[in-house]
């Protein structure tokens, strides 16, 4: 089974993948985690990822895809934080499940107002060690800028400045809105108020989830 989490940046997709994938034992495949994870060990991926990233666009088509068919697992369920992005991934993902027998049963939007969205980004941090998400007001560490998880020093995202949040704002309509359009009329989508806190998101998610495929 694969669910797909979508929406603008910072509405929250990858804080509530982490937990239903945990909760459910299912893979979370982010692409963003992907891309920043090849940057950091310095592969050719990573390589031309990273100009593109920087500048808050989006990574080129064939190298976003080239990722997922590599990662893409055969015999469980999955949920695709990210993925796809534009129309020509949303085909392509169609394609790959229809080879691999398998079923994309929802598509969760993460419904989130710009102003919000820009308060988010600029207090997210992230733990470079095990990839841990905190927000200095909303879910701050146990001790000052350091990760409860593996003790490691959080940071702030390089794309997370406001100029470039502005600059994936902007992307996210151009290229992603089509994608939502997409599976509203294909009968997947599953509107969830991203505003809400942690925990009533994630209980919104649950209970709709509740109701199957
Ligand atoms: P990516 O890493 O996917 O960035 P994004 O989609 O812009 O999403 P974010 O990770 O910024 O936000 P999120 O929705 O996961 O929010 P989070 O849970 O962290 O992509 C980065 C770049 O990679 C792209 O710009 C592009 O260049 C490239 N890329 C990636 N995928 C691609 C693709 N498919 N095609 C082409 N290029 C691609 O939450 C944000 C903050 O808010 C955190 O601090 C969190 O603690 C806090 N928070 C979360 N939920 C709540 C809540 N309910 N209340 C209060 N605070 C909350």
């Amino acid at each position: 089974m694969i669910l797909v989490f979508l929406g603008p940046p910072g509405a929250g997709k990858g804080t509530q993948a982490k937990l239903l994938s945990q909760d459910l034992k299912f893979k979370h495949i982010s692409t963003g985690d992907l891309l920043r994870e090849s940057v950091k060990e310095g592969t050719l991926l990573g390589l031309k990822a990273k100009s593109y990233m920087d500048r808050g666009e989006l990574v080129p088509d064939e190298l976003i895809i080239a990722m997922i068919e590599e990662v893409m697992p055969k015999d469980s369920g999955v949920i695709l934080d990210g993925f796809p992005r534009t129309m020509k991934q949303a085909q392509a993902l169609q394609d790959m499940l229809n080879k691999h027998g398998k079923y994309l049963c929802r598509v969760f939007f993460f419904d989130l107002d710009d102003d919000t969205i820009v308060k988010r980004l600029s207090g997210r941090r992230v733990c470079p060690n095990c990839g841990a998400l905190y927000h200095m007001d909303f879910k701050p560490p146990k001790k000052d800028e350091v990760c409860d998880l593996c003790g490691t020093k959080i940071i702030q995202r390089e794309d997370d400045r406001e100029e470039v949040v502005r600059k994936r704002l902007d992307v996210y309509r151009r290229q992603t809105a089509e994608v939502v359009d997409f599976y509203k009329k294909e009968n997947k989508l599953i509107h969830l108020d991203a505003g809400q806190d942690i925990e009533r998101v994630y209980q919104e998610l649950r209970k709709a989830l509740k109701d199957g495929c």
